[in-house]
């Protein structure tokens, strides 16, 4: 396997990939903030597989974090994360600093509105508005053909492949499924931070998850019976607190009165201090 070659300059990676692109490769993109683990290499392969060039981009993005969450503590694991790129045959990994993203005199921003305040966006201000920022300038730093995000968090994915409709970005936006342990666990860089015993309690939302949609696929069409399917089970297990368990369409991120089309069932919870997230996505006949 041959090394990726790193870039910290915005100016020179997008020569690179401007180069290629010129030469009619075809390149992938996938934006990561590092402390890579199974989940993302499910993402490499998958440009791996379907592109000539992949840039992987590792950037702990200060704009998507509240004054109040886990900025400070997220892992930064920068050595194994280029072992990994190593390994799945990544050609460029893009590892900015701060001011090369954000110069000091940084004051444009994006939003996806009404859309960034709901599930997540409710109990995370200002999320999503640092997630579509950053995101938007690596699709100007990295023009690649497709950019490859993984389905756990899926209000991220959708939210971005709106920004991408509606602000005409010339990006195709892909999206791949979500990788998990033998028990369910969604994998996430902050599963790391779990106790041995929280650990054992983690799979309790997928089991959860995957109640709810044996219920849409035995006929139960009505989204609240589905929530409070979802809260009744999630409130009896020990040490967890639900942020929400809610069941909206993909078209609009908003419950529908009755279920009908894509529907994303999504989960967020505390366990101790570190929240998760889950989510299935199905769709129902009408
Ligand atoms: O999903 C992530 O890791 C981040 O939100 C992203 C898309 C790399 C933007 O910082």
């Amino acid at each position: 396997m041959i090394a990726p070659r790193v870039f910290q300059k915005i100016d020179e990676i997008r020569r690179e990939v401007v180069a290629g692109r010129q030469r009619g490769l075809r390149v992938g993109l996938v934006p990561t903030m590092g402390a890579l683990h199974a989940g993302h290499a499910s993402l490499i392969q998958t440009a791996r597989a379907e592109c000539d060039v992949v840039v992987v981009t590792i950037f702990v993005n200060p704009t998507q974090f509240g004054p109040n969450e886990d900025f400070d503590r997220y892992p930064r694991t920068f050595a194994e994360d280029l072992a990994l790129c190593e390994s799945n045959g990544v050609d460029y990994v893009f590892a900015p600093d701060r001011a090369e993203m954000y110069p000091p005199d940084f004051r444009t921003y994006v939003t996806v509105e009404g859309w960034d305040s709901v599930l997540c966006g409710a109990s995370r201000p200002g999320h999503f508005r640092g997630v579509c920022t950053v995101v938007l300038k690596l699709f100007h730093a990295i023009p690649a053909d497709v950019a490859y995000f993984g389905r756990k968090d899926a209000q991220q994915w959708l939210i971005i492949r709106r920004m991408v409709r509606d602000l005409n970005v010339p990006i195709e936006v892909r999206s791949v499924e979500t990788v998990r342990e033998p028990n369910g666990l969604a994998l996430s860089s902050r599963n790391r931070f779990l106790s041995e015993s929280e650990r054992r309690q983690a799979p309790a939302i997928y089991s959860a998850l995957q109640e709810a949609k044996r219920a849409v696929e035995g006929g139960e069409r009505r989204p609240e019976i589905i929530e409070k399917l979802l809260r009744d089970r999630l409130s009896a297990v020990p040490g967890l607190r639900l942020d929400y368990a809610e069941v909206v369409s993909t078209e609009t991120l908003r419950r529908p009165v009755k279920l009908g089309g894509e529907t994303l069932i999504a989960v967020a919870a505390f366990l101790g201090s570190t929240r998760l997230i889950d989510n299935i996505i199905i769709d129902v006949s009408p």
